[in-house]
């Protein structure tokens, strides 16, 4: 099932790097630190590892959505598992995602955070699969456009299995 490395650790981390420093200079002088807002489970090991690259001050919460089954393609309906900790009422909010797919996810969560008094909405995502987008959002940080095809490690998983392997890999689903 586990097929070849799509994108190898190395690479995440130099790209990643580029975009801290964007998202430094996006949020240059900003009065009050933004919250990295980290879509759990998926992007959880994106988020530390971004984090500790920014140079902003930021605070961390997280939120929980669910729009797939075990499956590998998107229910297109987005459930809120669990909302943010913190009150996001004025806060520069930076959503941080695994990957963005059908868009779905991300369409809500732009929503759901305008519903929440946010003042501002931005999303960085580790992966984009351009391609497969059902629903147009705008993503402000992308660090790899990958090809229609179904992924897993570094936080991505397969009916929760392969979120702990450190490389992006293929996975060949029957
Ligand atoms: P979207 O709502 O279709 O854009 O999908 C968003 C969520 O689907 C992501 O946060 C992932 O959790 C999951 N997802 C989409 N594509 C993949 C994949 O190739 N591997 C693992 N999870 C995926
Ligand atoms: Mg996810």
């Amino acid at each position: 099932m586990l097929g070849e490395t799509l994108v190898s650790a190395a690479a995440i981390a130099e790209r990643s790097a580029e975009v801290a420093s964007a998202i430094d200079a996006a949020y240059a002088g900003a009065d009050r630190a933004p919250v990295l807002l980290c879509v759990l489970k998926g992007a959880l090991i994106f988020t530390a590892d971004l984090s500790r690259l920014l140079r902003t001050a930021v605070e961390v919460d997280c939120v929980s959505v669910r729009s797939y089954g075990g499956g590998t393609a998107s229910s297109g309906t987005v459930d809120l598992v669990k909302g943010a900790t913190g009150d996001l009422r004025g806060r520069d909010v930076l959503v941080v995602e695994d990957i963005v797919d059908s868009g779905h996810t991300a369409a809500f969560l732009r929503r759901h955070l305008g519903e929440c008094g946010a003042r501002s909405v931005r999303l960085v995502t580790l992966l984009d699969k351009v391609s497969r987008r059902q629903r147009e959002v705008v993503v402000d940080w992308s660090c790899f456009s990958i090809p229609d095809c179904f992924v897993v490690g570094y936080g991505l998983d397969y009916d929760e299995r392969f979120r702990n392997l450190p490389d992006v890999h293929v996975l060949h689903v029957e």
